[in-house]
């Protein structure tokens, strides 16, 4: 019989099974999946802050970051957001359903560049899922960095993510610092909008990386505050959301100036994409 392997077919994506399925908000759903191939899932290896894309049988392909960290190989971890048809087929699934998978693709996180120094982790909503995965990389090799501070915001309580991992990641030496952006009965942490938090905080900007996600006016507010905190232009990283089709750098779909978020990125330092934020 035929593998994809010696199909060597890019555009064919691996069999896998969804083996649980985890409610994080009203609209983001968390699926851990493993290759249906156990020597194919055993040999996975990628680097926090890869992609894969997720094929529905019958309905599309669309792209979702491996939340889950190369240190932790029972299974690989997508959160998806409900927006359209494709996320909506992927949040019908169940346990025991097969999708198909092409990955990982991108060029993740530089996190070797990152060791020794302090790290300062600013998501919203959904963007803290590419956060999450160098996170736990992170804690699971802690005495390679410095101070580890996360500021994570979303409009409710309810809109976070993950809050069933906040003790780990506390224990794990991360300063998590969570903001809504209004109070709400019984919240006892911050309130108030992620860039606002950021110039409370006043992180020094003084040997750290400030690794950025979230929505485009967050991102837009917290690139101004990090600047006015002093941090220069390579200090700051964030990944790129920009439609993909191939994935593997031949359809063009998703090129912003010279680059293709698909090889090229999805994570860039703000050196690389200034000049070309007004075509994203
Ligand atoms: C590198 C990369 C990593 C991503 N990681 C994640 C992730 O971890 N979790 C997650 O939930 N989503 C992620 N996305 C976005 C995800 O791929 C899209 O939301 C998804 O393709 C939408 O498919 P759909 O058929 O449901 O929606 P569609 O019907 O195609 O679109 C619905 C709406 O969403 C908008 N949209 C679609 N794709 C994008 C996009 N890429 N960026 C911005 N707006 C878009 C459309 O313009 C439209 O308004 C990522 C995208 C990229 C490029
Ligand atoms: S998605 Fe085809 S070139 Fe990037």
């Amino acid at each position: 019989m035929t593998d994809n392997k010696s199909l060597n077919n890019p555009y064919l994506p691996d069999l896998a099974t969804v083996q649980e399925v985890i409610d994080e908000t009203a609209n983001i759903r968390t699926l851990r999946v493993t290759l249906d191939d156990k020597e194919k899932m055993a040999a996975f290896n990628f680097r926090p802050g890869q992609v894969g894309q997720i094929s529905v049988f019958g309905t599309g392909e669309s792209t979702f970051v491996i939340n889950s960290p190369p240190t932790r190989r029972d299974y690989l971890q997508f959160s998806v957001m409900r927006v359209g048809e494709i996320t909506q087929r992927i949040h019908q699934l169940n346990a025991g359903d097969r999708i198909g998978l092409r990955a990982p693709l991108g060029n993740g996180f530089q996190y070797e560049d990152m060791k020794g120094r302090d790290i300062l982790f600013i998501g919203g909503g959904i963007g803290m899922a590419p956060l999450r995965t160098l996170l736990l990389h992170m804690i699971d090799n802690r005495a390679d960095y410095g101070d580890i501070t996360a500021i994570y915001g979303a409009r409710s309580p309810k809109d976070l993510c993950y809050t069933y991992e906040f003790e780990e990641w506390k224990t794990g030496g991360v300063n998590l610092v969570l903001t809504v952006d209004s109070e709400f009965p019984g919240w006892k942490e911050r309130v108030g909008f992620v860039p606002t938090i950021l110039s409370q905080e006043a992180p020094s900007p003084l040997n750290r990386i400030a690794i950025v996600c979230g929505p485009p006016i967050m991102i837009k507010f917290v690139l101004f505050g990090l600047k006015e905190l002093g941090f220069e232009d390579r200090q700051i990283i964030t990944t790129l959301e920009k439609r993909m089709k191939c994935g593997i750098g031949i359809c063009g779909r998703c090129n912003v100036g010279s680059k293709y978020v698909c090889v090229d990125g999805p994570v860039f330092n703000y050196e690389q994409i200034k000049g070309m934020c007004q075509e994203l």
